[in-house]
């Protein structure tokens, strides 16, 4: 939940840093720190953005930074990271928990301890190990860390050497010409090199100016396997648009027809399928749901990994549990299929970040091919996740989706931006919103709500539209607008019917219909129409509007889009 960079090379460390971790500030940004090594060891922190870190000019050309979401401890200087030694010598950025730091402390009790953080501990265990070998004294604290970690480690007398290690958090490498990287992911040195490092569980890297070792948690060598990733600066620049999220959604119809041509060639022969994923993900899984069930009649069943994990599955040999991520490290989603894979069954991840955790865990992998997503609020992704199911729907059922109208279909509707913008200006400054939706469009009703709170901060409720009159509709008032996906398709009169119910008690409705449906506007104040297409393939496209809706409404509202409060990118605890 936090980023991490560290940098050895000739330039100036501090200046790469800082840059770096404005890349890194989607994964966490309540606080931020650097520490450079320049015969001394300096160390600056700072409450709130990156940005705040530039003002601060250190010499120096090997040093570690990291952007903090807060876990243990309020956003504060004493627990922004980089944490630090008694004798302010070693300096530790860490990404991840340690479930022992209050046992660990109680044993470090002759050290002291300036913070409220878990990651402290580190810093003094490594302290306590330390007699002139790093790699050693990191070796032996990592033995006693119980949790998650990515760690960078510099020391005030090893001026030319970094010190990564990982467990349960990711951690990369970047390989330069004569200055090289570690970081919580590759987009913080995209700009510098595309050779990538990604280090595997437990595993350490001595990285220097010139070079870098790789080494078990025993501290036997091992060969480094450097991949050349197949993405560039351009990608991890918002290309004029003001934010990553709107050009994020207008990228859509380039990313569905990417992942349109992928090839399923994963084992899918199955008794039973579980889908299990966290926030938007998960919503891509029970539109899955939907449609595995539909086409291809094998049951199929929708868990949210959170729960999966705690409620001792009946899941065995003869399933199959696809798991779904864009990250491909949310914690609650690897501890899923870590869990299923101990019971027996098979796995199959749909994930956007090659060579993640989880695509690197799962026993197939189906890569969505969106590119790089830096918006907190996830939307390319989503879609990509959608065309993935259809894909593995269509495999497992012998039949055939109609893709290829679906890009010049999203076209369309992002051309509606100015219209969607204008209704969003009619409703910002509203309290409350439902989405409603049916059949397959009931999870977009949900991904609609979740994304207006997300990013705009209105609370928002996504529900089955048949669920109304169990509850929800007494929250109606002609102050609550009520999204309603009201598609051609077999339930469109059933939500008519709701649409109706809302009405006679003043509700306003904002209905998303098919091109062509004149009717709908008889009960909508507002219509956004979406191209007419097969009913199973609509998720597709009234998504689209939903997240054009939320991204206006958040600027509108001058909210901070593509780094909400008090969320990360990628949720690496649990
Ligand atoms: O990286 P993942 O797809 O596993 O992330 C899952 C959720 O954390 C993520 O979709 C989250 O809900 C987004 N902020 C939604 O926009």
């Amino acid at each position: 939940m936090c980023g991490i960079i560290g940098y050895v090379g000739s330039r100036n460390a501090c200046e790469v840093i800082v840059r770096a971790l404005e890349r890194l500030e989607y994964r966490g940004y309540d606080s931020a720190g650097i520490a450079v090594v320049n015969e001394k060891l300096e160390v600056s922190k700072v409450v709130g953005r990156v940005e705040k870190l530039k003002s601060r000019k250190f010499e120096g050309t090997i040093g570690v930074g990291h952007t903090r979401w807060s876990t243990h401890g309020k956003p504060s200087i004493e627990n922004a990271h980089p944490h630090v030694s008694c004798d302010g010598k070693i300096a530790v950025v860490h990404n991840g928990i340690i479930e022992n730091y209050l046992e660990l402390k109680e044993e470090l009790k002759t050290h002291s301890f300036k913070s409220e953080t878990d990651t402290e501990v580190i810093a003094h265990l490594i302290e306590e190990n330390y007699s002139g070998n790093l790699k050693e004294a990191v070796l032996k604290a990592i033995k006693k860390l119980v949790g998650a970690y990515a760690l960078c480690v510099v020391h005030e007398s090893k001026p030319d050497e970094i010190i990564a290690v990982r467990s349960g958090s990711p951690l990369a490498l970047g390989i330069g010409v004569g200055e090289n990287f570690v970081a919580s992911d590759v987009s913080a040195f995209i700009e510098h090199t595309k050779k990538t490092v990604y280090l595997n569980e437990r595993e350490l890297a001595v990285v220097k100016k010139n070079g870098v070792e790789l080494f078990d948690s025993e501290g036997k060598k091992k060969q480094l396997a450097i991949v050349e990733v197949n993405w560039d600066l351009e990608q991890a620049q918002k290309s004029g648009f003001k934010h990553f999220m709107l050009k994020e959604i207008f990228e859509q119809p380039r990313t569905v027809e990417e992942t349109s041509k992928i090839k399923i060639n994963a084992e899918l022969k199955a008794d039973k399928i579980f889908i299990t994923a966290c926030g938007t993900a998960s919503y891509a899984g029970l539109v899955g749901k939907y449609v595995i069930e539909r086409l291809a009649r094998v049951p199929t069943e929708w868990v949210l990994a959170s729960e999966f994990r705690y409620s001792n599955p009946i899941v065995g040999r003869k399933d199959l549990l696809v798991v779904i991520s864009q990250s491909g490290e949310t914690a609650d989603t690897l501890a899923a299929l870590r869990l299923a894979k101990e019971k027996g069954a098979r796995t199959l991840a749909i994930v956007n970040v090659v060579d993640s955790t989880i695509a690197r865990e799962a026993d197939d992998v189906v890569y969505t091919r969106a590119g790089l997503e830096i918006g907190v609020a996830s939307t390319k992704a989503f879609t990509s996740q959608l065309v993935a199911l259809y894909k593995i729907a269509e495999k497992m059922s012998g039949k055939k989706m109609d893709l290829s109208g679906i890009p010049k279909a999203i076209e369309k509707i992002l051309a509606k931006d100015k219209e969607i913008t204008e209704i969003a200006r009619k409703y910002f400054k509203v309290y409350n919103f439902l989405f409603l939706g049916r059949d397959v469009n009931y999870p977009i009703a949900l991904e609609g709500a979740l994304k207006m709170k997300e990013i705009s901060y209105i609370h928002a409720e996504g529900y089955a539209a048949g669920e109304m009159k169990h509850g929800p509709i007494a929250l109606v008032t002609d102050e609550v607008p009520t999204v309603a996906i009201a598609v051609n398709d077999e339930v469109k009169t059933k939500i008519i019917s709701n649409i109706q119910e809302i009405k006679a008690r003043n509700g306003k409705i904002i209905a998303i219909a098919t091109e062509g449906d004149t009717e709908i506007k008889k009960h909508a104040n507002e219509v956004i129409y979406v191209p007419k297409t097969d009913a199973l393939l609509t998720p597709l496209l009234t998504v689209i509007p939903l997240q054009l809706l939320a991204y206006h409404t958040a600027e509108l509202r001058e909210c901070d889009i593509d780094k909400p409060r008090n969320l990360a990118k990628s949720v690496t605890v649990e």
